[in-house]
């Protein structure tokens, strides 16, 4: 269990913390993972809205913990933790005083700043925290993305940051990281000699990496249409899975080691620039289609915006240029209302070298290793069998599939309650430093400054679907489908 910690919450009314990390919390809380002693100060711009935040807060939890998560009596437990204020951010004014006070000098006792805020306020509320002298050796900042728009953009919100906390002080969310089976995605890799040894292009053929989503805007059209599938999922969410499939052994998991190895795969991942973007990427932007028995508007009539070219989809081809990977298509997809939710990672094997059966045996497939990030996680490995019971030498695939939500009944994944327990806990191991996002974006900006030379028109595809037919013509190129589930 973390010591007791303060953790103040930029941005506590906002809909980040109160459909994931007021939640969060409380899970840990009830989990035994929270000491009592902790206390957590949501910060409210309105003090209308500090009075009201208990009832608030009940009202979060009871929305958007899982089915028989909340109760009354975790409630009347778990709400002495919290204390609203209210202040601006922007302003040392003498409101920042309730602050000051509630939080003490004792400088021992972890301090945790959470900016569940838009970056462009990162800067004068991190200034105020220093002119408030609330920033003690052992506090700590937590961010979120969208850090920036582009390199420039992002550096500069990091240099803003760096003026008041150190790098070892900042701790960057992707909240993927924080999924559990994510982590496993590294012991998988890192605790089984099998993988080991079958884990580069000479066994290799294609990786997929998907995040499929059903949803679409969901109450956040401003924001999602300035910044796009690229920005929202592919620079961050996708490049991180792709790193930790990609990377290679780090000698421990310590968070500066696992991090020099990203940062390789980032610097190695083949640059797309000019005609490269047209003729790796597709982008595309959904348009009314049917969803399950759900009819769903197009992406232009949900954001009642005629004009946008923003895309909902993205799907790449893209190649690290290193020893292991020469020659390995890397094939990068995500988007929204998209024919079912899956986040998944499929690694597709060669072929054996040379078929020793009979054609009437049929086919000898290529095995599969196919990692089930959510819904439903799972690990699956497609291997090649005889048919059982059958006098004649038959060949059928087969699934070794260890199904890890059925084993682990009480399997309550949480990234943000994990993630806010590492902050908490000083083990940065799963947050990103400021050189991988720098490092991701270089990559990212040559293709959205294609798109924009180009004035790039998205292909549309129907909600409820895979994405646009040219997502399935780029794989075809190659010889490759997409494996949807
Ligand atoms: C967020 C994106 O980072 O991740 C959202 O901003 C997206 O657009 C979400 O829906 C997906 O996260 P998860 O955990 O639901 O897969």
């Amino acid at each position: 269990m973390a010591k007791a910690f303060d953790m103040v919450l930029f941005g506590g009314g906002g809909d980040l913390s109160l459909r994931k990390l007021i939640p969060a919390l409380y899970r840990a809380f009830i989990e035994g993972g929270l000491d009592k002693g902790t206390r957590i100060f949501p910060v409210c711009r309105r003090q209308e809205d500090a009075d009201a935040y208990m009832n608030t807060a009940q009202q979060a939890l009871k929305t958007h913990l899982r089915d028989g998560e909340y109760s009354d009596k975790q409630w009347k437990a778990f709400s002495p933790l919290l204390r609203a204020v209210s202040l601006d951010i922007s302003k040392p004014d003498e409101q920042w005083d309730v602050l000051v006070d509630l939080l003490g000098n004792d400088v021992e006792r972890t301090r945790l700043f959470y900016l569940a805020i838009p970056p462009a306020v990162f800067g004068p509320c991190c200034e105020n925290l220093s002119v408030k002298g609330l920033i003690h050796e052992n506090s700590r900042v937590v961010v979120e993305k969208p850090l920036g728009y582009n390199a420039k953009t992002s550096d500069e919100i990091n240099s803003k940051i760096a003026e008041y906390f150190r790098e070892e002080s900042i701790f960057r969310i992707d909240h993927y990281l924080g999924k559990e089976t994510v982590q496993n995605l590294l012991a998988l890799r890192f605790s089984n000699v099998l993988f080991e040894h079958l884990w580069d292009a000479k066994t290799i053929d294609q990786i997929q990496i998907s995040i499929n989503e059903t949803v679409g805007l969901e109450g956040r059209a401003g924001f999602y249409d300035d910044t796009g599938a690229m920005r929202d999922m592919v620079q961050n969410h996708l490049l991180q899975l792709l790193c930790l499939i990609a990377m290679e052994s780090p000698n421990s998991m310590s968070a500066r080691n696992i991090r020099s190895e990203k940062i390789k795969v980032l610097e190695a991942l083949r640059p797309l620039t000019d005609d490269d973007v047209d003729e790796n990427i597709v982008r595309g932007q959904y348009v009314a289609g049917g969803l399950g028995e759900e009819l769903v508007p197009g992406y232009l009539e949900e954001l009642k915006a005629p004009n946008s070219t923003t895309e909902t989809f993205v799907a790449i081809r893209a190649h690290i240029d290193n020893w292991r990977w020469t020659g390995v298509p890397f094939y990068l997809r995500t988007g929204k209302r998209m024919e079912k939710r899956c986040a998944e990672i499929v690694i597709q094997y060669k072929n054996v070298s040379h078929s020793v059966y009979q054609p009437e045996a049929g086919e000898v497939l290529p095995n599969r290793l196919v990692i089930r990030l959510q819904p439903e996680e799972s690990i699956k490995l497609v291997l090649m069998a005889k048919k059982m019971d059958s006098l004649t030498m038959e060949l059928q695939p087969v699934e070794l599939n260890l199904s890890l939500s059925e084993t682990y009944d009480s399997f309550k994944s949480d990234a943000y309650k994990r993630l806010m327990l590492d902050a908490a806990a000083n083990n940065s191991a799963l947050f990103i430093h400021r050189d991988e996002v720098a490092a991701a974006w270089a990559w990212v900006d040559p293709i959205m400054d294609r798109w924009r030379e180009t004035n790039n028109q998205p292909q549309l595809y129907r909600a409820g679907t895979w994405g646009p037919q040219a997502s399935n013509q780029l794989l075809a190129e190659n010889g490759h489908h997409w494996f949807n589930p």
